[in-house]
């Protein structure tokens, strides 16, 4: 099969779209015939070497950890799905022709390819976050980074549970920000008086999906530190807030249930920019330059 894939670390220049091992479904999981897959900034960082330590690459590197399709195997133990089935879901190297994911839910018939494919880490990331911070209705929540990926599915999953949200962008994505029932700030020095002003009161939560703002900072709107919740600032546990990367505290599938549920009944809008696989390069150009309005989307 064909997979988007880079055989040394680098820039965007070394990804290549090339044959590769098809993958098969272990016990809980499926494969599916890939549709659409998101990009998200983990992909650049892992064919960057960011995670390498300096070492070199030992074996070719495949990205993307969502994406959307149609069901075409069923490993062992997995009930409730059929092949011809369309999901979107979480997995491992989905941008290719075929992927396997670990967690599913079927895609709403009304939402289209990319925006099922991009709402996967997103959206698992989002409802994470919010349950962390316990952001019920009534609550105010600030969202440093309201414009992104993650940022923008965050404000609206905030947003449809009665919160009131006050989220940080660039003056450019202030009216997108409104769109969603967001008050928008301006990001960067003198961003906590903004969000101050905005609040008008105590803020009772405060997510970071940017890791850009000192969390001093953060932490100084907070009721207490770990009402920061940081998805971005892995130094951050350090003065108290809250890291999360996933794993034990991630609950995909409840996640994608919810995701879906807002999708289908419009409460959750993903702004996509898609790009046919074979014009990935650019795609993460658009990623790593780090102002993407919502999100970035591969065609295989
Ligand atoms: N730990 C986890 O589980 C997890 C999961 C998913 C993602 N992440 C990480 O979370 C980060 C965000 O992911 P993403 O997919 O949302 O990225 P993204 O789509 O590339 O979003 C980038 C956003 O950052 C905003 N931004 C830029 N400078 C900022 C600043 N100084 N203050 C606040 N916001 C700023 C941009 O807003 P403007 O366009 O308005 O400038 C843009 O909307 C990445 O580092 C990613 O690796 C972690």
């Amino acid at each position: 099969m064909r997979a988007l894939q880079f055989k040394a670390y680098g820039g965007p220049e070394v990804l290549e779209v090339g044959d590769a091992p098809e993958p098969h479904a272990g016990p809980g999981q499926i494969r599916i015939a890939v549709r659409a897959a998101s990009v998200n900034p983990v992909d650049w960082k892992a064919f960057t070497g960011a995670f390498a330590g300096g070492q070199a690459l030992v074996a070719t590197g495949y990205l993307g950890y969502d994406g959307a399709g149609v069901v075409d195997e069923i490993g062992e133990g997995v009930t409730g799905v059929s092949a011809g089935d369309e999901v979107l879901g979480l997995g491992r190297s989905t941008q290719a022709e075929h992927a396997v994911l670990d967690s599913w839910v079927a895609k709403p018939s009304s939402v289209d390819w990319a925006v099922a494919a991009a709402a996967g880490v997103a959206g698992e990331t989002s409802e994470r976050g919010l349950r962390l911070l316990g952001v019920t209705a009534g609550d105010t929540l600030f969202v440093d980074g309201g414009a992104g990926g993650v940022g923008a599915v965050a404000v609206q999953m905030a947003v449809a549970r009665d919160a009131r949200v006050i989220a940080s962008s660039s003056q450019a994505n202030h009216d997108y920000l409104r769109e969603f029932g967001a008050t928008p700030v301006l990001y960067g020095e003198g961003v906590v008086a903004r969000v101050r002003a905005a609040a008008g009161g105590p803020v009772d939560a405060v997510f970071d999906v940017a890791g850009k703002t000192p969390v001093e900072d953060l932490i100084s709107l907070a009721p207490t530190s770990s009402q920061v919740v940081t998805i971005a600032n892995f130094a951050a546990g350090q003065a108290g807030a809250r890291v999360t990367g996933g794993g034990s505290d991630s609950q995909p599938t409840e996640a994608l249930a919810l995701v879906a549920e807002l999708l289908a009944q419009n409460k959750l809008v993903i702004t996509v920019q898609t790009f046919p696989i074979d014009r990935a390069a650019e795609a993460y150009r658009v990623s790593q330059g780090g102002h993407v309005r919502g999100k970035l989307v591969l065609i295989p």
